[in-house]
């Protein structure tokens, strides 16, 4: 039967990852998969990740099984995190979550559970949004429906463009997927006045949304980063939240991922969260635990916590230093306008104005690694790489 499957084209970005390790040039400058890197290009394990993993080694008693939701304190402490003390006590008899394989297994959760919900619901992504998430949310079997986003000119989010759309396509109950911050692919975020007023827009036309908050803390901090989503928690009836720590905890390969839903009311809150346990285990039956004890240890040791913030904080501000860089090397006759942005956004990630012939000549000219898109992962940059890069860039455009 094998003999009837037909060859699939690689991932984009898994093969843009392949293609850099296997380029032997000691210049190479890899802006590819989002991954943080440090000044000399590694992705090291995190400090406090290290030290909760020799305290865990000790601590674990068994490897029995957990339950089809993940584990119990992971959800609470990730939860606590997101949302802050005083909203989780609030808003917690209307909350359902799940740990998940990743954040990518989060949004498949949630997919899946709209789609017992409400076969019929479409899902509004932004164009661009990062490659995944279509076929993660298609695959369950809901529709997806595209809005406007970003300007490719202006290197600005085109929020009036994007409500009008959703205003002219959706219907009631449709769902609406936003970044909760540091916007994959683009960087580019909404503002918090633009956040109060989707949040109204939501209401008033009976959307729900559905916030994929990968990328949270290394945006502008935690509070900064949170902020769309705390304002939709305290204003909409229903929402979707699809959360990862495969960046801020640098735990990507662990698998780490958390899956929460906001009900109406508190009936619905314990239906959903029994469906969330049927699906995940007609899936995967259930998440896989250590990263996730591993993130719980942490959230829950106060000076592990401390430490993990201060590195959070690090990364972040680095990754702000390396936009400030990046962005006064741009700053040009002809790269004025990717200079202001690539200092403005946010996170790891800008979307900067190449066709797809130029970012294919960055890398067989220069060995420059981003995807064919234009995105560049600002942490692949550093002090040393930025001047050689810039100039490429500019060379090419
Ligand atoms: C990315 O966008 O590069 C990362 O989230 C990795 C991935 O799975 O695509």
């Amino acid at each position: 039967m094998f003999d009837a499957l037909t060859a699939k084209a690689p991932d984009a970005i898994m093969h843009l990852m392949a293609m850099c390790k296997a380029d032997t040039n000691p210049d190479k400058i890899d802006l590819g998969v989002g991954v943080y890197k440090t000044e000399d290009g590694a992705t090291p394990i995190m400090r406090a990740v290290k030290k909760a993993e020799q305290l865990w080694w000790q601590e674990e008693q068994s490897k029995t099984y957990v339950s089809t939701v993940g584990n119990a304190d992971f959800r609470r402490t990730m939860l606590e995190l997101i949302l802050g003390k005083d909203l989780l006590e609030k808003y917690d008899p209307r909350l359902a979550s799940s740990q998940a394989a990743g954040g990518s297994g989060a949004l498949r959760l949630g997919a899946e559970l709209i789609y017992s919900a409400s076969p019929e619901a479409s899902v509004w992504v932004s164009t661009p949004t990062w490659a995944n998430h279509i076929p993660l949310i298609s695959s369950a079997g809901l529709k997806i429906k595209t809005y406007p986003y970003y300007n490719r000119e202006t290197l600005g989010v085109d929020f009036d463009d994007m409500l009008s759309a959703i205003k002219e396509g959706a219907k009631p109950g449709d769902i609406v997927l936003l970044h909760g911050c540091c916007h994959n692919p683009t960087g580019a975020d909404l503002s918090h006045a633009e956040w109060d007023q989707l949040s109204e827009f939501l209401t008033e036309h009976k959307l729900v949304p559905f916030v994929d908050l990968a990328y949270f803390g290394l945006g502008r901090g935690m509070d900064d980063d949170t902020y769309g989503l705390r304002k939709l928690v305290q204003t909409q009836d229903e929402l979707v939240l699809a959360a990862s720590c495969s960046k801020n905890f640098a735990l990507y390969r662990e698998r780490v991922g958390l899956i929460a839903v906001l009900t109406k009311d508190v009936d619905s809150a314990i239906n959903a969260q029994s469906q969330f346990g049927a699906i995940q285990r007609k899936i995967i039956s259930m998440p896989p635990d250590h990263g996730a004890a591993l993130v719980a240890r942490i959230l829950d040791d106060p000076q592990l916590r401390e430490e993990w913030t201060a590195e959070l904080d690090e990364m972040r501000e680095r990754m702000r230093s390396l936009r400030a860089q990046l962005s006064d090397a741009l700053n040009v006759q002809g790269g004025e306008v990717m200079s202001a942005a690539v200092k403005n956004q946010n996170g790891m990630f800008s979307t900067l104005p190449l066709s797809k012939a130029q970012a294919v000549a960055l890398r067989e000219k220069h060995s420059i690694y981003l995807t064919d898109s234009g995105r560049v992962n600002i942490a692949g940059t550093n002090t040393t790489n930025i001047p050689r890069f810039a100039e490429a860039l500019l060379s090419v455009i």
